[in-house]
């Protein structure tokens, strides 16, 4: 592989990868769980996930990418073939690469949503804005031709992004885009902090009730650390091929990991204050939270409008540069495999997507009654990604390095602190192991 592919200096990976964990995961799934399930007992188990799961997964698939320097599929196969091990393992890249596309479909849906809300701005001396918002909230849900629009646009958006390159389409990108990313976070939180509850907040987030952990509350953490960290289905696997040959593995998964769970906690710090600060607003919303809860606590404060702005500009960015990482691996993979361009494997993805994106809007309305064991369209790809293909990507990725690779092979290419490398290799063996086995076993009963 030529080093046309590979990204200077740390931190374009650094971002690249922090803007693929930072995303919708984040800003908009993270502050809901949290508010529908108990609060900081959630956050905690949460948090274990992300060490005990998450940091290991995530090392082991920058591992993959970076020796193998091609799309996951083939680093894996490269990987087989160096070790003397089954060339099935490749499937895992397939897997992944698929799962990719299909969250893309229904990430583009919702991320096309936020994307509107910025220039969605509610008309002053309103009487009830709460009725308003979700009225608007409503109509919107119903008009399959309106969230096509928005769903197409954004998908454009990121199919020009990938289609230009890795260096100068994602690489560019993410050096602009996550900065202003973190600007606004900071910047939102503070201004809620200081505008809002925010002792209702803390108490709220540090008090623990942990009689609200059932087992489906964990899987339901298990879940979102795999999701927000974009682990389990090769879009870090991808990146790690484009990483600098001297950069270490440990301290840039640990940065990731940091800025990742960061911005959810500040994503909570930018959202209940201001939902705590209206009394007539719940934070147990659900899905509904940003969409329909949030522009009413808006609303009523000072600045709000132009609050609302920065905070859907910043959902976009965060998940723009998610939905970029989730087509790069097929992408990769296609490159390596046809003779077609780059720009043209991304338009025929990008159809695909966006085709199937169109399942996922009918769901909110003209097919919203068509279920399949209780399921609608975008329910059924939700549930077969984040409860099926993720954990199960992750649990594989847990298995390779941790127990099929040889164990000398492995310590010699990832380069970790001795220490380091014996409590890596425990975690994954064991803890990771285990951990998304059980859990998997009992969502599946
Ligand atoms: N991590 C992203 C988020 O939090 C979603 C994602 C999942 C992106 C899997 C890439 C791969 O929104």
């Amino acid at each position: 592989m030529s080093n046309t592919k590979i990204w200077r200096g740390n931190s374009t990976f650094i971002l690249a990868a922090a803007g693929s964990a930072v995303g919708l995961g984040n800003i908009w799934k993270f502050p809901y769980m949290v508010g529908s399930n108990g609060g900081s007992a959630f956050i905690i188990v949460y948090l274990v996930c992300i060490l005990a799961i998450g940091l290991p997964v995530m090392a082991s698939e920058v591992f993959v990418g970076k020796y193998g320097r091609k799309s996951p599929i083939n680093s894996l196969k490269k990987l087989a073939k160096e070790t003397n091990i089954s060339e099935y393992w490749k499937f895992l890249g397939i897997l992944g690469a698929l799962a990719g596309l299909l969250i893309l479909s229904y990430y583009s849906v919702f991320a096309g949503m936020a994307f509107s809300y910025i220039f969605n701005l509610f008309p002053s001396d309103l009487e009830n804005p709460s009725a308003y918002s979700s009225a608007y909230f409503f109509d919107l849900s119903k008009s399959p031709l309106v969230l096509i629009f928005w769903h197409s646009l954004f998908l454009v958006i990121t199919c020009l992004i990938v289609g230009i390159g890795v260096v100068k389409g994602i690489g560019r990108s993410v050096n602009v885009l996550m900065p202003i990313l973190f600007l606004f976070i900071v910047l939102l939180s503070i201004y809620s902090a200081s505008t809002g509850d925010l002792d209702a907040t803390l108490s709220f987030l540090f008090s623990p009730d942990f009689s609200s952990l059932t087992p489906a509350v964990i899987l339901s953490a298990m879940g979102q650390a795999f999701f927000s960290l974009s682990i389990g289905m090769g879009a870090i696997m991808a990146y790690g091929a484009y990483m600098p040959e001297k950069q270490h593995i440990g301290k840039t998964v640990l940065t990731i990991i940091l800025l990742d769970t960061l911005v959810a906690l500040f994503a909570g710090i930018a959202i209940f204050p201001i939902v705590f600060s209206n009394s007539f607003l719940v934070v147990t919303a659900g899905p509904g939270l940003i969409f329909e809860t949030l522009p009413v606590a808006f609303y009523s404060l000072p600045m709000g409008s132009l609050f609302s702005i920065i905070f859907f500009i910043l959902i976009t960015i965060a998940a723009l540069s998610s939905a970029i990482s989730l087509l790069e691996p097929f992408t990769a993979w296609m490159e390596e495999l046809s003779k077609i361009k780059r720009k043209n494997i991304v338009a025929l993805m990008g159809f695909f997507v966006w085709f199937l994106g169109i399942g996922s809007i009918f769901s909110f309305n003209i097919w919203s009654d068509y279920k399949f064991m209780g399921l609608n369209f975008l329910e059924l790809l939700d549930y077969l990604t984040n409860n099926i293909m993720l954990p199960l990507g992750g649990l594989f990725v847990a298995i390779l390095i941790g127990w099929v690779l040889p164990r000398k092979f492995v310590r010699k290419n990832i380069k970790l602190k001795e220490n380091s490398f014996k409590v890596f290799i425990f975690f994954l063996k064991y803890v990771s192991t285990g951990s998304i086995f059980l859990v998997f076993l009992y969502s599946l009963t």
